[in-house]
């Protein structure tokens, strides 16, 4: 059975057309049909046994050399809308571009940054397991303006904190390069874009292995972006961003990662056309990946919700090692939520409140007992009976001041629902703040997004809707009649860089 979707993933491995690494070859394979898996089960194994050692790895220190792809369209607080492209050089260069966009889905372009510089890898991370400390020099920063509105903003901003350098505002040229940042000539007008190099602080590398292809994909992930802009300049990260994938060792279909390898200062990706989805949240979904928060929780997070009356109920498993295969505490919360409204800060997104009444813990270490058995008492739950792997209610005692819970609370959120590959959708919920606290108050509420849910059970009302259809006829993409409408298969191209064991 294994054997029988590995291939068939492996026979999608190559989605966009080019000519550069993109057109690997394609093993030679025979499908076979799997069928009978229900998302469910699905679900429940992504939460139990997310990941592998023995095919996801660290590459410890990791070796950088090659070229580093966004997957899609990112965003970040503020929002920012942004897709990227760096390439490392062994002899420690660097050569990043960041292709910056006013539209969510990365079509239209306003400006690009080509960043210069040097990069030498420290000692491994002691905040955060599993990743490796950097440091880097920026020796040239360099602007191209795609159009002259965003040219004159920028102008004029930098006419204000960097008085010494002037752009040539009156005549508009397309395609001129300026340079904002020389470390030769010792100047810096960087601080005007809110720029910061300090995602290369922090560095991990995964490989993914197919055994039975012996195919290998990589990702490397950089470090985070404080979600307060004011912050973002002095932040030393301590999670990540979403991953960059290697343009050589790629896994999934990649619509956008072929345009993005493709494009320079000059040439900026346009990203395919995706439908808007309308935010129908019912229904089950799953982290699709060990997730990393700032400062620092691994967690995996799994969520209902009943569109019927506005509830929902969610868990957060934590663990304490990067592939979340130790697990520390489970925290069950419910609550109710309200209807979403479009978002006017981040276009795509839309905004709700979720309301938390009720919550439950489950000690799953000896560490957390310990923790939560020498509480205060009236602080926790009923102090003295935390035993490993039996929930407690905590919602008596308002919550749990030593996990940071407390009861009842209100989030300001930010969600948005994205098409993966074919039939089935991704949750994209907002960032929590980085500096730990709570999105409690409308001021807080997210601006970016974390990492996707997948959705699990629902996922069949979905199927056959025209959207489909009109996402596959604009990724242009000849090979789509090889996807089958088997769930593994399926979920498998959509979570995309995420290598899940499934037996
Ligand atoms: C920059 O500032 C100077 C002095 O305040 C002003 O004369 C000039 O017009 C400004 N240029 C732009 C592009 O804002
Ligand atoms: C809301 O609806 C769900 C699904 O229909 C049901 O399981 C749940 O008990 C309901 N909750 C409340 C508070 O009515
Ligand atoms: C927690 O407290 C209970 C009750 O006092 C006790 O039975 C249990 O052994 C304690 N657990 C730990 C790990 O100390």
């Amino acid at each position: 059975m294994m054997h029988g979707w590995w291939m068939m993933v492996g026979s999608l491995i190559v989605f966009v057309s080019g000519n550069k690494p993109w057109d690997a070859p394609v093993p030679q394979t025979q499908s076979h049909t799997i069928g009978k898996l229900h998302w469910e089960p699905v679900c429940q194994y992504q939460l139990r046994h997310l990941q592998d050692e023995t095919r996801i790895t660290a590459v410890l220190p990791p070796r950088l050399e090659g070229h580093w792809v966004s997957t899609g369209c990112e965003v970040r607080p503020g929002p920012e809308f942004l897709t990227r492209f760096y390439t490392f050089y062994p002899n420690r260069l660097f050569k990043a571009h960041q292709f910056y966009y006013t539209d969510p889905y990365c079509r239209d372009p306003s400006y690009s940054l080509v960043i210069k510089g040097r990069l030498r890898l420290r000692q491994a991370s002691w905040i955060t397991r599993g990743a490796t400390e950097a440091e880097h020099h920026l020796q040239k920063v360099g602007i191209v303006f795609h159009n002259e509105r965003t040219m004159r903003e920028i102008a004029t901003q930098m006419n204000q904190s960097c008085p010494g350098f002037m752009l040539p505002t009156r005549s508009w040229i397309p395609g001129t390069l300026h340079e904002v940042l020389s470390a030769k000539a010792g100047r810096d007008c960087t601080a005007a874009l809110d720029f910061t190099m300090h995602e290369l602080s922090l560095v991990r590398l995964e490989r993914k292995y197919l055994q039975q292809e012996s195919t290998v994909s990589e990702e490397l992930f950089l470090g985070d972006i404080h979600t307060e802009k004011r912050e973002r300049m002095h932040y030393r990260p301590t999670g990540y961003q979403r991953p960059l994938q290697s343009a050589m060792h790629h896994l999934h279909p990649c619509p956008a990662c072929g345009l993005i390898y493709q494009a320079d200062e000059h040439h900026p990706p346009i990203l395919p056309l995706v439908p808007e989805l309308p935010l129908h949240l019912s229904g089950k979904w799953a982290s699709i990946h060990c997730e990393v928060r700032p400062a620092v929780l691994f967690l995996t997070r799994y969520f209902t919700f009943n569109g019927n009356n506005q509830t929902w109920e969610g868990y957060y498993h934590h663990y304490s090692d990067p592939l979340c295969n130790q697990p520390t505490f489970t925290i069950y919360a419910s609550g109710h939520y309200t209807k979403g409204i479009p978002s006017s800060k981040v276009k795509g997104g839309t905004e709700l409140e979720f309301k938390v009444t009720k919550a439950k813990v489950t000690a799953m270490d000896k560490a957390t007992v310990l923790m939560l058995n020498s509480s205060d008492p009236g602080t926790c739950g009923k102090n003295g009976f935390w035993v490993i792997g039996t929930e407690q209610d905590i919602t008596q005692t308002n919550g749990c001041i030593a996990l940071g819970i407390q009861l009842p609370h209100t989030e300001y959120e930010l969600f948005k629902i994205e098409q993966g590959i074919k039939d089935h959708l991704l949750l994209f919920i907002g960032e929590r703040p980085t500096d730990g606290s709570s999105p409690d108050t409308p001021a807080k509420r997210p601006t970016s997004y974390q990492a996707p849910l997948i959705q699990c059970v629902g996922a069949s009302r979905v199927f056959s809707t025209p959207v489909n259809q009109n996402y596959l006829a604009m990724t242009g993409n000849s090979r789509s009649t090889a996807l089958t409408s088997s769930p593994l298969a399926l979920l498998f191209l959509l979570t995309g860089f995420y290598v899940l064991k499934w037996n």
